[in-house]
């Protein structure tokens, strides 16, 4: 036998024996099979140091094989522990442990009978009686077998789903898996496991972890029905009212990111414990900000008044003495709210329009009409960066409405605008941009826009927003490019020489880039500021072979443009070698890209006639 293998083997138990930190969890199961592994790792440290190493029955063959199969298995159950978290899925290392933890203690009875057979090789001290109880010790070291619990119970799981709920109490115990919380982490972890194997393409494994999945659900779902088997309440509570972490009526409920709600003190546990995806739908969580569900808050209010249930918190405070339909008042009460001198109540208010915004088109009518814009547009003036972006985001989602447009800016919109396209977060510029696009639409809007220095910092955003934000601004752009007048503008605030580079097939706009860049090429200050940027017309002749039907079209009408305005042009573009995909063009174009195509070779052939002629 290689005495590295043992050297290697002595290693780990030592660094296993290390972990003692583990014994002292005692809300896990974890403490349970580190002791386990401990005692008979103790007494194999302990049989190798004094009767293998520097002996000559280390050469032994069945010795050396109980030694092979140790050694890996040592091995891994040592990097099992080493890595065991709280979040990690119990079930699933339990399964493994207590396998590796089976094999470890089946090769050291192998050693230890062996030794006791060849007992007269051994030194003095190492008796035959001390090994016999050495050996008895090891056969003893029990584990509870879970692993096998949760086998019988897939199995059942599998015959006749829903039965066997005593094996599952079994399991729960063992497990400590007592909670509802507890058996959401362990669903989670276990999903998570999933992906893993997924991604490996560990087809059996990924089936296994499902049916694991599909057991804890069931641990979960036994507990849910007892909690609502022992609630005394006369009156049931309607399952929307009840928080699916907590599985009581919500004092305080509240919106996560994921749009599912909760009760504050619950989820609020839940992220603190470091879980950062929804409970319910597993998805991670973009942020960690609660935003109040006060439809819901109101509802339970209205409801525990009507059904004479006491509700403990915050709750009671809600004044409901309006009783006209609830989202009138609930939305009357954010729009007062966003003014409200304190900035975490305009913030919360803020967020909660902007969902409310999104929903519907009917909130959209509502918010607007309780006076909700002027006060949103003096948000977007807000310090809270957060403020800001939910304010402008509504905004956007409310100038969706046509009447609003106007209404939007009546309320002298325009400055605030501009404002947050240069202080924003980058996601409040983006929808800024878009704002301002969709302002646009309106053609009085585009007159006012243009005029009101909106123009320069969207040209801004050309060349330094975020991918989204850059096409977010050219759509703008374009829209304001239709109002004639604006096209000097955006040509002086210097959107040539940022087209250029959004042109590239890796910036994921051409289409957008080659439009605006032929609108703006039909003024003069276009077309010069084209010529001075140079290397406009290598990429337009590129689209022109390259690019989308779309974009075919246009960067020949620009070419044509240019073509028409200056021979130098001309001379540049025929030196790029744009006949032949002009040629193809003119035969399967879209009808204006078929006639710009045309129109572009018969002058082509003019020019060469007539230089010609010059001679
Ligand atoms: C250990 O030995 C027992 C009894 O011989 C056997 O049932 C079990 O499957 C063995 N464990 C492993 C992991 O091989
Ligand atoms: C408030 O909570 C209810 C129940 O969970 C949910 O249906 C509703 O969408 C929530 N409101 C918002 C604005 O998300
Ligand atoms: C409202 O805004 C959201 C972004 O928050 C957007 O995804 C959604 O499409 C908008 N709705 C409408 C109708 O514009
Ligand atoms: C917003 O649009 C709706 C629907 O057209 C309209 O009823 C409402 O009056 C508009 N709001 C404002 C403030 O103009
Ligand atoms: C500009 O706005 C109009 C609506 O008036 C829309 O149809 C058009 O698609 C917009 N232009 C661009 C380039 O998106």
């Amino acid at each position: 036998m290689e005495m590295s293998l043992l050297k290697a083997l002595l290693s780990n138990i030592s660094l296993f024996l290390k972990l003692s930190y583990l014994e002292k969890i005692n809300s896990e199961p974890i403490w349970k099979y580190y002791r386990r592994a401990k005692e008979i790792l103790k007494l194999l440290k302990h049989i190798i140091l004094n009767a293998i190493t520097g002996s000559d029955i280390t050469s032994d063959e069945v010795l050396s094989k109980a030694f092979e199969e140790l050694c890996p298995s040592v091995q891994e159950l040592l990097e099992k522990f080493e890595t065991w978290q709280p979040l990690l899925s119990k079930v699933y290392f339990v399964l493994k442990v207590e396998f590796l933890l089976s094999k470890i203690q089946n090769s050291s009875v192998d050693i230890f009978q062996f030794l006791k057979s060849s007992n007269q090789r051994l030194p003095n001290d190492l008796s035959s009686t001390t090994l016999e109880h050495c050996l008895q010790k090891i056969k003893h070291v029990g584990y509870e077998q879970t692993s096998s619990f949760i086998i019988e119970a897939i199995r059942d799981q599998l015959d006749s789903p829903g039965s066997s709920s005593e094996i599952l109490v079994k399991i729960a115990e063992s497990l400590s898996l007592n909670s509802k919380q507890e058996t959401l982490i362990e669903a989670m972890a276990l999903e998570k496991l999933k992906e893993n194997a997924e991604v490996a393409e560990q087809i059996v494994e990924v089936e296994f972890i499902g049916q694991l999945i599909d057991l804890v659900t069931r641990m979960h779902s036994r507990l849910v029905l007892i909690k609502q088997s022992q609630t005394c309440s006369p009156v049931l509570i309607p399952p929307e009212f009840i928080c699916p972490l907590s599985l009581e009526l919500m004092a305080d409920p509240v919106i996560v990111a994921s749009g599912h709600t909760y009760d504050r003190d619950f989820i609020k546990k839940w992220i603190d414990l470091g879980l950062t995806v929804c409970p319910q739908s597993r998805q991670t969580l973009a942020h960690t900000i609660f935003i109040p569900n006060y439809t819901m808050k109101a509802l339970i209010a209205n409801w525990c008044e009507s059904n004479n249930v006491k509700l403990l918190g915050p709750i009671k405070s809600m004044s409901l003495d309006q009783p006209c339909p609830l989202l009138e008042t609930e939305v009357k009460k954010l729009v007062d709210a966003l003014k409200s001198p304190s900035i975490e109540t305009q913030s919360e208010a803020t967020a909660h329009l902007r969902l409310l915004t999104k929903q519907s088109r009917d909130n959209r009518i509502k918010i607007a009409r309780c006076g909700a814009i002027s006060l949103l547009l003096d948000l977007l003036y807000s310090p809270d960066i957060k403020t800001q972006e939910n304010a402008v985001t509504s905004l956007l989602n409310l100038s969706n409405i046509d009447s609003n447009k106007t209404a939007i800016m009546n309320a002298n919109a325009i400055d605030p605008l501009i404002h947050v396209l240069e202080t924003g977060s980058p996601v409040a510029k983006e929808n800024t941009a878009a704002a301002l696009f969709s302002l646009s639409v309106l053609e009085e809007n585009r007159v006012k826009i243009g005029r009101s220095g909106a123009i320069r910092p969207l040209v801004d955003m050309l060349r330094k927003g975020t991918p989204r934000g850059k096409k977010d601004s050219a759509t703008a752009l374009y829209n304001l490019s239709r109002f004639h007048e604006n096209k000097a503008r955006i040509v002086q605030a210097g959107a040539i020489r940022y087209l250029v580079d959004l042109m590239q097939p890796s910036a994921g706009m051409v289409d957008k880039a080659v439009f605006l860049l032929a609108k703006l090429a039909t003024i003069y200050e276009g077309r010069t500021a084209i010529g001075e940027e140079g290397g406009i017309i290598p990429v337009l002749v590129e689209v022109v072979e390259l690019g989308s039907e779309r974009g075919k079209e246009n960067a020949a009408a620009a070419l044509l443009l240019l073509c028409t305005y200056s021979n130098r042009y001309c001379n540049l573009v025929l030196k790029e070698g744009a006949v032949p995909p002009l040629l193809a063009l003119s035969q399967s174009g879209t009808p204006r890209a078929k006639e710009k195509a045309q129109a572009l070779l018969s002058f082509f052939r003019n020019y060469r006639h007539g230089n010609a002629g010059r001679g």
